[in-house]
């Protein structure tokens, strides 16, 4: 039987629904979303019934995490669809809280990200990690779940989030979860809905990039690269705004003699939509010969 998610709009009423089950022994899972429910959020949702006894989503459009000129106002809000993917995954609570619930009176003190907010996302949004990570630590201070899951589709945030629960100390543990993607290998993503279907079908570049990317790892970064530049080459419309080869862990740039596991990130717009992915790579390096 489906029994429809509670919704809670501020953090008592989020507090009276979550602290009787939590007397109860019940553990808590937290999936942070910004709604446009799509079924990656729904793995994310399976995952956390799987992890603890109550799931709690939370839905919010957070606005410290968009630059000036970027998608808060056309951010897409499907509240109808978004509960039903809930009620359908098992979803105890949705909380839902409106800008004064989270930041009303309460923006003097936030979360400044080092320097794996330097590069990538990070330099191409300025000021955008320090705002998510605002926001996930004001959620996991409200929520107070034991476990939170997140996507590895959005590696640079999920490297930030895990580093923040270090720094800071929070007790809740990081669970991530891989990449769902549609079936021509496209990333899921709540901006997919942006794309006209040219773009849509010119958007396919991204996942095949990766795919050329993984099929030439035992070259090594050049083949790589080179790879993925090849790909992105049969679509001139798609324009690249960064392919990086990174450590998993650092996210600093590998050498050409990297061997082992990297990070491949990319990001790309498709017509003013700007999509991001990423694999991950088992680097091989080749011997370079010397000539005597
Ligand atoms: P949003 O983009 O809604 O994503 C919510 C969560 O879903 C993130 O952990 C993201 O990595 C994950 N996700 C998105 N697409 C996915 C896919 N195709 N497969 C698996 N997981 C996927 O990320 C945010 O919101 C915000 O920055 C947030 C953390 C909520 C802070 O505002």
């Amino acid at each position: 039987m489906i029994t429809d998610p509670f919704i809670a709009r501020t953090v008592r009423e989020l507090r009276m629904q979550l602290e009787p089950l939590r007397e109860n022994g019940a553990k808590v899972a937290f999936v942070p979303t910004m709604g446009a429910l799509h079924a990656g959020h729904q793995a994310l949702m399976a995952r956390a019934a799987e992890l603890a006894d109550i799931c709690v989503v939370s839905i919010f459009v957070n606005p410290t995490q968009f630059g000036e000129g970027e998608d808060f106002a056309k951010y897409p809000r499907t509240w109808e669809s978004d509960f039903a993917r809930c009620a359908q995954a098992g979803v105890a609570v949705i909380f839902a809280p409106n800008e004064e619930v989270v930041y009303g009176g309460k923006k003097q003190v936030s979360v400044k990200v080092g320097s794996l907010a330097d590069g990538f996302e990070g330099a191409d949004r300025p000021g955008h990690f320090d705002g998510v990570a605002t926001v996930v630590a004001k959620l996991f201070n409200m929520v107070q779940p034991d476990v939170a899951i997140f996507g590895e589709k959005d590696a640079q945030q999920l490297a930030i989030v895990r580093a923040m629960v270090r720094s800071l100390d929070f007790t809740v543990a990081i669970e991530s979860l891989a990449t769902v993607r549609e079936s021509d290998g496209l990333a899921m993503s709540s901006r997919n809905r942006y794309l006209s279907d040219s773009e849509r079908s010119s958007a396919r570049v991204i996942p095949q990039s990766l795919e050329a990317a993984k099929a030439n790892a035992d070259r090594g970064l050049r083949a790589v690269v080179a790879a993925v530049h090849a790909v992105f080459e049969t679509e001139p419309t798609v324009g690249v705004s960064y392919i990086a080869v990174v450590d998993p862990q650092t996210f600093v740039e590998v050498g050409a003699d990297h061997h082992g596991e990297a990070l491949l990130l990319i990001a790309a717009s498709v017509g003013s939509t700007r999509l991001i992915d990423n694999t991950l790579l088992n680097l091989h390096a080749l011997a370079v010969t010397v000539m005597t």
